[in-house]
């Protein structure tokens, strides 16, 4: 049975113990629920990646409880000190080249020679890394191409026994993953637009490239990260974008004031606000998702959703659910070196 821990000096230590034992273990970030391992135990970090149906190819980030724990393992240039001043602890994710003790297994990276560091803002994660006080890899902790959890209940649903325990009582503020930027190329580039937006990063750091996911999937063979489209976030109903009216054999997600006419909706902002959206993307993905199979609906229609702040990663992970799926088997894996996203 998988345990359930409060935030609480005494779920936090137990959440730690487990860890440091190598088992896995769910918790909550400010961002999405991530399923969490010893970075530097190699059993561990096989089995998040056994637990969610992972390729192997597919890097996974590491958490830190504050900056200094993260640039030790890490090289960290003037802009990477610059960003984690600005953003840190929050949601970003900073690609930067290994040092050459980084204590983290290989399996993490891998095998690139780069690792994703972050410092997420929530209180409860940041006490548990404290008291773990060793990396600790974690993916959003959903299966492999699934839609991403933002309450314990989420986690709950999707594992069994193979996760000890979950930490959380709350759902994440932000609700989409953590912004993934590499500052290993030049200009820096937005491999996954997130919970800080790219201007934000562009006022710190000047220009950053970013290619919008459906372009990175048309060059697979050329791309340098994985993380990167297939589909992905994807509930079981096929999803349609930018929905200018909506038919009865559809579910409708809203923005703003809603299209009339779906046979059953969700409005991520009746007030438009990205920030509110965000937050509740997942959740209404989940519940259309079951509302339009138990009403026999054939899709979920998406209402047009605005390109900045944080409708840049809204627009990303409604893009990836509506990628081609594979004779409905969800492609995660593609071309070299890797192109999935977790
Ligand atoms: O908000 C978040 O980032 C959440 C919470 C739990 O922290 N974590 C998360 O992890 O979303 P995951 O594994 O679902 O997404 C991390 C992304 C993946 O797309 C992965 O391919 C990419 O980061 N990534 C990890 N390491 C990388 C590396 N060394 N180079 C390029 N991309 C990397
Ligand atoms: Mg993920």
């Amino acid at each position: 049975m998988t345990e359930i821990l409060r935030e609480d000096a005494d779920g936090i230590a137990r959440a730690a113990s487990l860890l440091r034992a190598g088992r896995l273990v769910a918790f909550v970030t400010e961002t999405v629920y991530g399923l969490g391992a010893d970075a530097t135990n190699a059993g561990a970090v096989a089995a998040i990646y056994a637990a969610k149906g992972r390729p192997s190819t597919n890097p996974l980030i590491c958490h830190y409880p504050d900056a200094e724990s993260a640039f030790a393992q890490v090289r960290a240039d003037a802009r990477a000190a610059r960003l984690a001043h600005a953003f840190w602890p929050g949601p970003l994710t900073l690609i930067l080249p290994r040092r050459a003790d980084c204590p983290v297994v290989d399996a993490v990276t891998a095998g690139l020679d780069t690792l994703g560091v972050r410092v997420p803002s929530d209180p409860a994660a940041l006490a548990l890394l404290r008291a773990v006080n060793r990396p600790v890899a974690a993916p959003s902790a959903n299966p492999s191409g699934q839609v991403s959890p933002t309450s314990a209940q989420h986690v709950l649903s999707r594992f069994g026994n193979e996760v000890a325990a979950v930490l959380g009582e709350r759902t994440s503020d932000v609700g989409v993953e953590s912004t993934v930027l590499d500052l290993t190329a030049d200009p820096p580039r937005l491999l996954r637009p997130g919970g800080i937006p790219r201007e934000a990063i562009e006022r710190e750091i000047g220009p950053v490239a970013y290619h919008p996911a459906v372009e990175q999937a048309a060059s697979a063979g050329r791309m340098r990260s994985p993380g990167l489209l297939a589909s992905h976030y994807a509930p079981d109903l096929p999803v349609r974008l930018c929905a200018d009216a909506v038919a009865s054999d559809e579910a409708l997600l809203a923005f703003g004031q809603p299209l009339p006419g779906a046979g059953a909706a969700f409005n991520l902002s009746p007030s438009a606000n990205l920030e509110e959206a965000a937050s509740r993307l997942y959740e209404g993905l989940r519940r259309l998702d079951a509302d339009g199979r138990r009403l026999g609906l054939c899709r979920i229609a998406v209402m047009p959703i605005p390109g900045h702040g944080l409708g840049l990663a809204i627009r990303d992970r409604l893009g990836r659910a509506a990628a081609p799926r594979d004779g409905g088997k969800r492609l995660t894996q593609a071309a070299t070196p890797s192109t999935s996203a977790s």
